[in-house]
């Protein structure tokens, strides 16, 4: 989606803050859902406004949150990306008194986001400001009426105006009551409201200096000021603590679901089911409970998934079913089956009709079409061909311990691998080939032959009997 403004917008994201109430190492809007830190979704949502600049303000644990912007910015090239520095962090208020100092030539509008609300979405902000441009308010706050207002400032209002923003700590039993709160995301006009930031104070229940005392500011000074409510709370959760973080997961995981079913997709138990951002699903295919779909994941159509299965950055044909299983960084074909207890990993590429089943560990390895290895086997490092036949309990010797290095194996078309076999890497297996059962195979092994590498057999005879016989070896 490319929503237009009028005006040059830049967007100001806080995520200076420490996140104390996590109880983490990782700086707060460092946190990942599925794999993505929070940052990234605030990021993700201004940016198809196409702003002139996005300025993140970072300051606890500045290196890290910094070189995570970085990597966005690579991500957007067309967006100018800046950090500024609060040091130290003295509310959300003087935040924006550094980025004041720090960014003279702001737009005249701008965009203040929060890192730690990370469920905003592109037509909530394109929401946001149209409300604010509509009404050439000073300041627009996005708000929400939500069923528990707990930890979020509180929107006072007369006649249905907006007047001040009080804190949860600031606020008194009746104020608390109010269940329309801050969503902590507003629209700037930046000449109005820049200059009334000298008159903040942190006379409060935190000793901070808040952005939301703009609102009242504002009004002194004879602005308007407006609010713009979202029709729906759940994209304004902020994340303070690890509750917080498990609800935001689960919103967005409902979101996902519910548009992935509103696509055909089928989804037997949405609340045991997790599928992120970058997942492709084709209609028809079924998910099963219990499955976590993440990365850059593609799974075509008519394919039966779970239950208890994970793919990350996985790319799955149509009409393949996978039970039990995980597969990272790899692609199966259509019409293929994998598992139960499947893994499947680094760079493998199984193609069609392929049947993978328990416990068969797959990693970096082609395995062409038509191809079973239906249980207990190991196949690393190599390429396998078309219609091949991997016995139980095959194992590829792919690491030379001695150069710490990993060698190839080769194993032509309709080749058949025994049960219980060695192949010793690096190692040839030609077409139509046979590795009799329980072989230990070093040296190439041509087309159409056998190769047998076992000791003999041989037989006994009388052995029990004479054994039946024998005087007893303990006393
Ligand atoms: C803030 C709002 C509250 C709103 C809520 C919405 C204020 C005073 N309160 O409260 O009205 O309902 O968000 O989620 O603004 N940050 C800085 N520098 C600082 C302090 C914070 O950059 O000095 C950043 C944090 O990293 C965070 C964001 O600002 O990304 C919000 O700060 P936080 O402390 O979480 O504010 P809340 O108490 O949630
Ligand atoms: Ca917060």
């Amino acid at each position: 989606m490319t929503t237009t403004v009028s005006t040059p917008l830049d967007v100001i994201i806080l995520a200076a803050g420490k996140g104390t109430r996590l109880q983490s190492q990782l700086p707060k809007v460092l946190h990942p859902l599925f794999e993505q830190p929070l940052l990234r979704y605030v990021v993700d949502a201004a940016v198809p406004l196409s702003p002139h600049r996005i300025i993140v303000v970072v300051g606890h644990d500045k290196e890290r949150v910094t070189e995570a912007v970085e990597a966005m910015a690579t991500d957007y090239p067309s967006i100018n990306f800046v950090t500024v520095t609060q040091e130290p962090q003295q509310g959300t208020g003087h935040a924006v008194q550094c980025v004041a100092k720090a960014v003279p030539d702001l737009s005249p509008t701008a965009l203040l986001l929060s890192g730690d609300v990370p469920l905003v979405t592109t037509p909530d902000l394109a929401t946001l400001l149209s409300a604010h441009q509509q009404g050439g308010h000073a300041v627009t706050v996005m708000g929400a009426d939500v069923p528990t207002p707990t930890g979020y400032g509180r929107l006072l209002t007369s006649q249905g105006n907006l007047t001040a923003i009080v804190e949860e700590k600031d606020a008194s039993d009746d104020e608390r009551r109010i269940t329309q709160v801050n969503a902590g995301l507003y629209a700037l006009d930046t000449q109005k409201t820049l200059p009334l930031l000298a008159n903040l104070s942190n006379s409060n229940a935190q000793g901070e200096w808040y952005i939301t005392d703009v609102v009242a500011l504002s009004l002194q000074a004879n602005h308007t000021v407006g609010s713009a409510m979202l029709a729906d709370w759940h994209s304004m959760q902020g994340v303070n603590n690890r509750a917080d973080l498990a609800r935001c997961m689960a919103s967005l995981n409902e979101r996902h679901v519910n548009a992935h079913m509103a696509n055909g997709v089928t989804v037997v138990s949405p609340a045991s089911t997790f599928i992120g951002p970058n997942v492709a699903i084709g209609a028809d295919t079924m998910i099963y409970p219990g499955c976590f779909l993440a990365g850059h994941t593609t799974i075509g159509p008519k394919c039966t998934i779970g239950p208890n299965t994970r793919l990350t950055h996985a790319a799955i044909g149509q009409k393949t079913t996978i039970t039990e299983s995980v597969i990272t960084d790899s692609a199966v074909g259509d019409n293929a089956l994998v598992g139960p207890f499947a893994h499947i990993r680094n760079g493998a590429v199984l193609g069609n009709q392929v049947r993978l089943g328990n416990f068969v560990e797959v990693k970096n390895t082609t395995v062409g079409d038509n191809t079973n290895a239906a249980h207990l086997a190991y196949l690393g490092d190599a390429t396998v061909g078309q219609q091949v036949n991997i016995g139980a309990g095959t194992i590829i010797a792919n690491y030379d311990p001695v150069r710490k290095q990993k060698h190839p194996t080769t194993v032509g078309d309709g080749a058949m691998v025994g049960c219980n076999s060695v192949l010793v890497a690096p190692v040839q297996v030609g077409d139509n080939a046979c590795v009799a059962a329980g072989s230990v195979i070093t040296q190439p092994v041509s087309d159409n032959a056998l190769a047998v590498a076992r000791a003999k057999g041989k037989e006994i005879p009388h052995w029990v009997t004479r054994q039946q016989k024998a005087p007893s070896q303990t006393a």
